[in-house]
Formats: structure tokens, sequence, C-alpha cells
């Protein structure tokens, strides 16, 4: 019990002074990321150098609050919790270890292969997708599921458990090639959850409005089909058995619930058929075999 305890407190002391290392600081969290004169998931500290070796604060700023600068990244997760102390001695580190050093060209590096912590998530990329049309769009949902939602079908395709994606072939090609999933796909949709008399009517081709991003960084999906305008967002259940789908909809006719294969999906107004009324609003639970 004794050892036990103090074994903690030495740990916590080791832990604590490795932490005011600069060095050590940098290597615990923004290695993953980045490395010394190449790019890797975020810029090399070479480039980093070139931008900020005389601009400390605006070093600590974008540390602080991260912008979306370059296209085909992931946002770079804000450094706020190391506090401006910590990351002015980061940003000293920073310089001294790409001084001398030039950018090499390295083929390949994978914006997506950092440890599944570090990845924010949710996280919206448009990409070519295995199995959907060229307009597919990947969400990584906090937790360890991502999703295929078809820009061009307007509907989630399918979901994967695990890592998110491995762009590699994507990111060094020329853009025309399909990002391969980081994990195994646990349920396929064959189609659009919902039929009716509007909804049944696909002889025009659906069409994608867009999306907003809700306070959580879900997207909303907002899409035309079967003359009715949808939107939909997608979570995870706590439990990890499946996905809620918030559906909202301008539909004026009843809305039948599909019965997929290999899940099951039922309604928050209980009945697999929603009346005009219900089809407004409704969340759909869908949770795989
Ligand atoms: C999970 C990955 C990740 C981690 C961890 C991370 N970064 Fe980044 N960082 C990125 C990405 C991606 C970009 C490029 C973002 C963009 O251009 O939109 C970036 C860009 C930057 C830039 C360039 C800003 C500019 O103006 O171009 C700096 C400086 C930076 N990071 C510093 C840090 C520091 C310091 C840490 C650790 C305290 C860190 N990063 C941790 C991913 C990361």
């Amino acid at each position: 019990m004794k050892s036990g305890l103090l074994s903690v407190f030495l740990l916590t002391s080791v832990t604590t002074f490795g932490a005011d290392d600069p060095a050590k600081l940098f290597e615990v969290h923004c290695g993953a990321c980045h490395a010394v004169d190449h790019m890797r998931v975020g810029p090399s500290l070479v480039e980093i150098t070139g931008i900020y070796r005389n601009n400390p604060d605006g070093f600590v700023q974008w540390c602080v609050k991260p912008g979306h600068k370059r296209p085909g990244v992931i946002e770079m997760p804000s450094m706020a919790h190391l506090g401006e102390p910590a990351l002015r001695r980061i940003h000293a580190h920073v310089i001294a270890a790409a001084a001398g050093k030039t950018e090499q060209k390295i083929a390949g590096g994978d914006p997506y292969s950092i440890p599944r912590p570090m990845l924010r998530r949710p996280q919206v990329q448009r990409i070519f997708l295995p199995d959907a049309s060229p307009a597919a769009i990947a969400v990584a949902l906090p937790g360890d599921l991502s999703y295929c939602f078809d820009a061009g079908e307007c509907r989630l395709r399918y979901l994967w458990k695990g890592g998110f994606l491995d762009g590699f072939s994507y990111w060094k090609g020329n853009g025309s090639e399909i990002a391969k999933l980081d994990g195994e796909i646990i349920y396929r949709e064959e189609a659009f959850p919902l039929t009716g008399d509007a909804a049944g009517n696909e002889t025009r081709s659906p069409k994608f409005l867009g999306y907003n991003v809700t306070k959580d960084g879900l997207p909303s999906f907002r899409y035309r089909r079967g003359g009715i305008t949808w939107t939909e967002t997608i979570q995870a259940l706590p439990d990890g058995s499946g996905i809620e789908r918030r559906f909202q909809s301008d539909a004026q006719v009843p809305l039948t619930l599909a019965t997929p294969r290999n899940a099951t999906l039922s309604s928050s107004h209980g009945q697999p058929t929603l009346t005009a009324a219900q089809a407004k609003s409704f969340t759909l639970t869908l949770r795989w075999k």
C-alpha cells in the first residue's frame, strides 16, 4: 500500500520534472504531428521557423487558437492548456531545433496516421472514398466511429470503427486516388432509410445543399431528395452500439422506416410510420447486430 503510493508520487514528480524541459514538452505535445525537416501531419519546424523566428507572440497565439491555413490537413488542436510560459519555451526550442536544417521533400507523409487521442474529433473531410460517389465526405465522430456520407447520392453509405483515414495514397498522388479506411466497416446502408409518397419519388436525382456545423462540431447535412428538403445530423450512441440520426424535413406526407439488413432502426415516435406532422422532426436510432 505504502510503496504503491510512493511510486505514484515518484511517477508524478518525474513527469512534472520532464514536463519543464522544452524538448520533452515538444516531444509529448507536438512531436506526433511536427517533424524537424519535413511535413508530417503539420508543417516542419523549418517551415514554422521561417514564419515565426522573430515572432514568439504570433507563435503562442497560433498554438492557443490554431487557425485553418493549409488545404488538405486536419485542424491543429489548441495547445492553450500548456500555458504561455511553456509555449514560449517551446518556441525557443523549435527555432534551435531547426537551425541549419533545410526542408526535405519526403514522398508521402500521412496526415491521418497520428495517435488517435490526438485526433480532434469530429473531423470532416471531403475525400475520395471506396464504395461511394466522387462526392464523398468522411466524418470522424468522437469515440472510434467514422462514417461516409455520400454527397452525390445524399445519404449515409457506411460506418467504420477504429481509426479514421489512411490518406497516404490520396495526399501523395494527384488527388484522384482513393483513401483507405483505417478500421473495419461495421454497417453499410443499402438505401435511404425512409420511404413515403414523396420520398419514394426518386425520379429526380437528389441534390446536396451543403452542411452546417453544430456547436459540438458535428456536420448537419442538408439535401433535397424525393421533393423533400432534409437536414440530417449523425452522432454516436454513448455505448457505441449504434448511431442516432436527427432528421428535420419539410415533408407533407407520412414516411415509413426502411428495414435495414444487419441493423435495427427505430424512431423517436415509436411507430415504423411517421405521420406528416412527426416527419418534421424526429430521431432514428440505428443499432447494428
Ligand atoms: C494533432 C496534430 C498536431 C499537434 C499535436 C500539433 N500540431 Fe501544430 N499543426 C498541425 C497542423 C495540421 C498544422 C497546419 C494547420 C493548417 O495549416 O491549417 C499545424 C501548424 C502549426 C504551426 C504553423 C502555424 C502557421 O501560421 O502556419 C505551428 C507554429 C504549430 N503548428 C505549432 C505547434 C506546437 C508548438 C505544438 C505543440 C505544443 C503543435 N503544433 C502540436 C497539427 C498539430
